[in-house]
């Protein structure tokens, strides 16, 4: 694929982050503006799917007015828009959707759809100009493992845009169990970074819980583990003791990043992988991205913190290659809510 010079405005609003950005060339940071509405959900213990809707008809325009400001450009400078097309919430999705299609008709832009799943892949290799070293970009095969709330995957990634699905959770996705297992402990939404806090104090072999076993080598289940907590806490809320919530994080993270990082080397040793490639909200707990780091078998790519969690940034660094292979969306498109990466 010969790719051009462009810049791409992005819009991403799938769960509670109502999000726009500008890359140069599918990996240079112009800007990126993220209006996260996490303590308004906070007050829910989890997201709230139409409070996270009506949050994003109010943050959309001014989010997407900062991002090209912060830019220094105008609309008529960038060359297409990105946006997330799916999966996510349906009445999320919609709001960027819409204003994205807005801008498109307005300013007579290509338009184009992202998987958002897609987007978090992307994300690896964005780079804040002038700020840091560009990141080296990706050899193929890699194999790439995306754990986020919704997804957790295992994907060998053959060239830009072309995955052969290796396997997926069969229950809870990897964040899914963070955010479940946080609140059986007792600790606040989000659960992910509640657990990686309460974590640091614990002793991750203080307690065994069960790492799952599935019949398809690749696929993955935390169900099982989250059922384990629960099954310790009730044990000792029977026997009047206190849970050593930190002990029980610290093994319940423990558990969980042995599970990703085992699974995933194996699946890149047996695919003859050059590169390894983590993304998503779980890739930005500290304990996942040590384990990972410290192999010194395969060369890792690990998004920068701030990118790990939902951006635009990312769905415009897609939206790219997307535009270099010639992809162009309608004005008909619609929201996908549910869509796997392949
Ligand atoms: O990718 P993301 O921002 O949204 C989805 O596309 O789902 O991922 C959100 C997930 C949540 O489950 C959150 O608990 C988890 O990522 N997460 C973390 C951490 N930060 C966010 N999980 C573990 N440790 C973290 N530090
Ligand atoms: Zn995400």
């Amino acid at each position: 694929m010969s790719l051009p010079s462009a810049k791409i405005l992005a819009i991403e609003s799938s769960c509670d982050e109502t999000a726009a950005a500008v890359i140069q060339d599918g990996r240079f940071l112009l800007s990126s503006v993220v209006a996260s509405q996490m303590e308004i959900h906070a007050r829910f213990g989890g997201v709230f799917p139409e409070v996270a809707s009506r949050q994003h008809v109010l943050s959309i325009a001014p989010v997407i007015n900062q991002a090209l400001g912060d830019a220094g450009i105008q609309l008529a400078d960038v060359d297409a828009i990105a946006v997330t097309q799916g999966p996510g919430l349906a009445g999320s999705l919609v709001v960027g959707l819409n204003a994205a299609k807005g801008l498109a008709l307005g300013a007579n832009k290509p338009l184009i759809g992202v998987n958002h799943l897609e987007g978090h892949i992307y994300s690896s290799w964005l780079s804040e100009s002038g700020k840091d070293q560009a990141p080296e970009p990706p050899q193929f095969p890699l194999m790439a493992l995306l754990v986020s709330g919704g997804h957790t995957e295992l994907n060998l990634m053959t060239d830009h845009l072309t995955y052969q699905r290796l396997g997926a959770t069969l229950d809870d996705a990897a964040g899914e169990a963070f955010d479940k297992t946080a609140r059986l402990l007792g600790l606040p939404y989000p659960g992910g970074p509640s657990i990686q806090l309460a974590a640091e104090g614990g002793d991750p072999t203080a307690f065994q819980f069960p790492i799952a076993r599935t019949e398809h080598p690749w696929d993955f289940s935390f169900s099982g583990i989250k059922t384990a907590v629960l099954r310790e806490v009730r044990r000792m809320e029977a026997e009047n003791r206190a849970v050593p919530v930190a002990d029980m994080a610290a093994s319940f993270q423990f558990t969980v990043v042995q599970t990703l990082l085992v699974k995933t080397l194996q699946a890149a040793r047996e695919f003859n992988a050059k590169e390894i490639l983590i993304a998503g909200g779980v890739s930005a707990n500290k304990a996942l991205r040590n384990a990972f780091l410290s192999q010194s078998e395969f060369k890792v790519n690990i998004p920068k913190f701030v990118y790990c969690t939902d951006n635009a940034a990312m769905i415009a660094a897609a939206g790219f290659f997307k535009f270099a292979r010639g992809d162009r969306s309608g004005m008909d498109m619609d929201v996908i809510p549910t869509w796997p990466l392949l």
